[in-house]
């Protein structure tokens, strides 16, 4: 995720694109830039880092120039670097693109690129895309849009402009947002709503392959093939507050609404469909030798080590491998065994977690090899691991995790199955249904996610007990650590999860009127299992909440409340299973007049022990 911004009007266009880039700082940070047509020249300025260093390097200098395009990046190709950072040209310093989103084909448009002699400055997948424009420029810019067009595959929002023709933006979309600002004798693009509020309120939202061609005192709108279309002016109404977080109240709620998104992001490039589907890691360079691996072992802290307890599940399932996992600050500090045909999945979502950090280092001394998935490009954690798997999740502000803790899920499964298959536990039908099965899951967090008020509801009821326990076995008892975690780290409510087979060696002792056990139920041959343990508790004076499928009937009359979920393998479904959970975290953490986005005593990055 990044932010774009462009600029044509009577104004000077720098001060204004800086100002509209602070406004799309949280969409990613580690580096920023413009591009402005300054008295006949294309004038690029880029710095690595957060947005004031762009400003300090500007600073000393007055860049005159009424037209411009502007980016805050949040790295997926290449680390956050100077030659990375957007804008980038074409060879002639001519055409300059600033871009949201994914190239999926890049490395082929790159070779084609490299076979016409086209040298590259950086290892972004954007760069592709400035030097495909100036390949199919014959004066006309808004023509070699719509050419260069025909050969992206991926996700984008672009914004081009160009040395030789002064006076126009082009602009256009595909499953990245972009939001045209209409103004008087100026108008504006930019990623969100926000970054274009001090400017005007009447706005059009592009479609998917939608072209708007800016000029001071009009906006033109094209489809994908150039022809012309008519939009349809909307009015803001908007505060900015509100408009930063796209609508919602708190990060925390977008980011549970970006899981489809983001999911999606992260499975489509690693998904081939020519004949049998397949999987295909070859980007993170994880080829068969890997899955010649003895063991496999899971380090990580939080949130990530329950996707880490997700994995052990799913390693041992799909690929029959010896799999262990645990929490890094206790790896770190006991005396592991290790042999050299260990394979280490390291997660993290910053990068940067100290005990994850050193267990890994701790790991990599012992001569085992490291796999690291994480959000953050650059981070010390991709920089020094062997191989690096990226969530596609963008940034994540809120200090509870959502949205990186399915993408992890997903990256997980990924490995997972392709380590099955590479070792022959799993066959191509097999791994077909699986694919089939992740790729349904963005459009299942969508249906959960439209049933939220249910949720709303049962925490308007149930947000002040004060004992909650989750309870589950096999992947829903991962799905309970999670869950309890979520609900004491923004409601503060003291909550707990255990193995539901644990019931009766301790916690059931707890168990009184005053408790809520939400049991997590969707590993279908243990439903009779957990039918038991929820009328133990039941029996006890306990309020139970079951997570269990759609059109599932079996927990019917012992409930006091059943969410449901729409149907997956019972492996896969701990990315469904979640997100019910962080909804009522959520909604309780807003009852009980608490900042979900920042509770007390917690940092998003415990960077240090
Ligand atoms: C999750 O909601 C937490 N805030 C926390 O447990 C987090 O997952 C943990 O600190 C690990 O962070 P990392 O993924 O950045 O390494």
């Amino acid at each position: 995720m990044c932010g774009i911004v462009g600029y044509v009007g009577d104004k000077e266009a720098t001060p204004i694109l800086v100002n509209a880039l602070k406004k799309l700082e949280y969409r990613g940070y580690d580096s920023a830039g413009i591009a402005v047509l300054s008295e006949g020249s294309l004038v690029v300025r880029k710095a690595k880092g957060a947005l004031k260093f762009l400003e300090q390097r500007i600073s000393t200098e007055i860049i005159r120039g009424s037209m411009g395009i502007g980016h805050t990046r949040w790295a997926t190709h290449g680390e956050p670097s100077d030659a990375n950072s957007h804008p980038h040209t074409d060879v002639a310093g001519k055409i300059a693109v600033v871009h949201n989103g994914i190239i999926e084909n890049h490395a082929k448009l790159k070779s084609w690129l490299a076979s016409h002699g086209v040298s590259f400055r950086s290892q972004t997948d954007t760069e592709v895309i400035a030097h495909l424009i100036d390949f199919h420029y014959n004066g006309d810019i808004v023509e070699a849009v719509v050419e260069t067009l025909k050969r992206l595959e991926g996700s984008y929002a672009l914004a081009v402009i160009c040395e030789s023709e002064p006076g126009r933006i082009v602009a256009v979309r595909k499953d990245s947002p972009l939001v045209v600002g209409a103004g008087t004798g100026e108008n504006i693009i930019a990623s969100d709503v926000p970054a274009l509020l001090e400017y005007t309120r009447d706005v059009y939202y592009l479609q998917d392959r939608e072209i708007a061609v800016l000029y001071r005192d009009r906006v033109d709108f094209l489809d994908g093939d150039g022809a012309p279309v008519e939009k349809e002016l909307s009015h803001v109404e908007w505060d900015v507050a509100a408009a930063e977080k796209g609508g919602y109240e708190h990060f925390m709620l977008k980011e549970i609404h970006e899981q489809p998104k983001a999911l999606a992001d992260t499975l489509r490039a690693r998904i081939r469909a020519n004949g049998a589907k397949s999987i295909h890691l070859e980007e993170i360079g994880f080829d068969a030798s890997w899955a010649e691996a003895g063991r496999v072992m899971i380090t990580a802290c939080g949130t990530a080590w329950h996707a880490g307890v997700v994995g052990k599940y799913a390693f041992e399932r799909f690929a029959r491998i010896p799999t262990d996992v645990d929490i890094a600050s206790e790896y770190r500090y006991r005396s592991p065994l290790f042999n050299p045909k260990d394979i280490f999945i390291i997660i993290s979502q910053s990068g940067e977690t100290a005990d994850t950090l050193a267990a890994m280092r701790m790991a990599k001394k012992g001569g085992a090899r490291i796999i690291a998935i994480t959000n953050v490009v650059g981070s010390t954690l991709a920089r020094e691991a062997d191989l690096v798997m990226y969530t596609w999740a963008g940034p994540e502000i809120a200090v509870a995790s959502t949205k990186a803790f399915t993408t992890q899920l997903m990256c997980v499964y990924l490995i997972a199955l392709q380590f099955g298959y590479l070792r022959k536990t799993i066959d191509g039908e097999t791994l077909t249904r699986y694919i089939d099965a992740l790729e349904a899951i963005p459009g299942q967090a969508e249906r959960i996610l439209a049933n939220k008020g249910d949720i709303q509801r049962f925490a308007s009821l149930s947000f002040n007990k004060t004992k909650a326990f989750f309870m589950g076995r096999l992947f829903d008892f991962a799905i309970s650590l999670e869950s309890a975690l979520k609900l004491k780290e923004i409601s503060y409510t003291h909550s707990e999860a255990f193995a539901a087979g644990e019931l009766k060696h301790g916690p059931i002792a707890l168990v009184d009127d005053a408790t809520l056990v939400v049991a997590v139920c969707t590993q279908r041959a243990l439903f009779d299992k957990m039918d038991s343990n929820i009328k133990e508790v039941k029996a006890r004076g306990a309020t139970v909440l079951v997570i269990t499928y759609e059109g599932e009937s079996f927990f019917d009359g012992t409930a006091d409340e059943v969410f449901r979920i729409p149907p997956a393998p019972d492996e896969i479904t701990p990315i469904l299973s979640v997100i019910p959970s962080q909804l009522y975290a959520y909604y309780c953490s807003v009852q009980r007049g608490n900042d979900p986005d920042k509770p007390r005593n917690l940092a998003k990055s415990v960077t240090v022990e």
